[in-house]
């Protein structure tokens, strides 16, 4: 039988270049879509692309005619899509049809953790979560339940990198709303890993190496929550990073609304309408009062998930920034 032929959009990004690669190494034949074909592929380089029989292809999601041209041009059946916002105005409902109409057969769709519950009762006043929850009824009206998986991770670690800016300034000094705010710094890697094996599998099935179920589980659901393993503060996320790099970092701290809004849409071009609800989140988690995450039912097995799905243990934020840490330097 010949392997599955794998197409992964974004595959420059965090998550779509680990999908990209662990879809190779399940035995996928692999099609890199990029918007800049020239670009570098994290992980791969040239000679590793050359062995791994990857194919290079155009593709820009918020350009469906290029999509389509994508997939009648290499034969894909699965894909791996991201949520895209600029030049797209349909939520990808455009996008997805000419994939389907091309000959895709199955997706998996880069979500989001805020995607809670009925996704049609989402509404416009939560931004992010409904963008991609939009996303996913599109998903489940062209494709149809059983052809997709969106996965819905919490928070990555890579937003830590909002503070190389000033890191990398000198001063060592951080500008933090709310820096006891605890977060899970799930490892875009982690879920690329769990992207790239789902495409290979070609379902929302575990991987034969994972513990507990041999791999025989296939739950029928059409999403997956992927959470970090360990709940770390913004403050002592920035202790870790001050070791990394050798520094020493001192947090100045906005515990004032309108100060942390103003300091969201100003320093680090947080758009307007989501600022308040992640000001609000922020101050929250900082005082203990929303363990959104920890509170979950499922918490527990949105961590495991990660293993579960991915093959390999969750990446700690540690790990992650023993690996990343030159981005904080000068
Ligand atoms: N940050 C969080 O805490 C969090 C939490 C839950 C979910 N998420 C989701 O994860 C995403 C970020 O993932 P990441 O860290 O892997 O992102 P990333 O490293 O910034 O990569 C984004 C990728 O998307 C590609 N892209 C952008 N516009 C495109 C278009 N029109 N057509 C095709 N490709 C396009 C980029 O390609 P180019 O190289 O061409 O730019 C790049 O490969 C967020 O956007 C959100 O949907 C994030």
């Amino acid at each position: 039988m010949s392997p599955p032929k794998v197409i992964v959009f974004g595959a420059t990004g965090g998550v779509g270049s680990a999908a990209a690669r662990t879809a190779q190494a399940h035995g996928a034949s692999v099609v890199l879509a990029l918007r800049d074909t020239t670009k570098k592929v994290p992980g791969l380089s040239a000679e590793d692309e050359k062995t791994g029989a990857f194919q290079r292809v155009q593709g820009d999601l918020s350009k469906p005619g290029t999509l389509h041209d994508a997939v009648a041009a290499t034969g894909a059946t699965r894909a791996f899509i991201y949520m895209v916002h600029d030049g797209v105005d349909d939520h990808l409902r455009a996008a997805l049809t000419a994939l389907k109409a091309a000959g895709v057969e199955f997706v998996v769709f880069l979500s989001s953790y805020g995607v809670q519950g009925d996704i049609r009762a989402i509404t416009p006043a939560t931004f992010i979560p409904y963008a991609h929850a939009q996303v996913e009824i599109a998903l489940e009206e062209v494709f149809g339940p059983g052809t997709y998986v969106a996965l819905r991770p919490a928070y990555f670690a890579s937003n830590s990198l909002q503070w190389g800016g000033q890191i990398r300034a000198g001063t060592g000094e951080v500008t933090v709303p709310y820096p006891s705010a605890e977060f899970d710094w799930v490892v875009p890697e982690d879920i690329g890993r769990v992207a790239g094996s789902l495409l290979a599998r070609g379902a929302l099935k575990t991987t034969a190496a994972s513990p507990g179920d041999g791999g025989a589980e296939d739950s029928g659901r059409s999403y997956l929550y992927l959470m970090g393993p360990e709940m770390i503060s913004q403050a002592d996320v920035l202790q870790y990073i001050g070791d990394a790099v050798g520094r020493d970092i001192h947090v100045e701290a906005i515990v004032d609304d309108d100060e942390a809004t103003e300091f969201l849409i100003a320093a680090v071009h947080v758009p307007d309408a989501g600022a308040r609800g992640l000001v609000s989140m922020l101050r929250n988690r900082a005082a203990g009062t929303d363990k959104e995450f920890e509170r979950h039912p499922d918490y527990k097995e949105m961590v495991d998930n990660v293993a579960k799905y991915g093959g390999k243990q969750p990446t700690l934020f540690r790990e992650w920034l023993q690996e990343n840490k030159d981005l904080f330097r000068a």
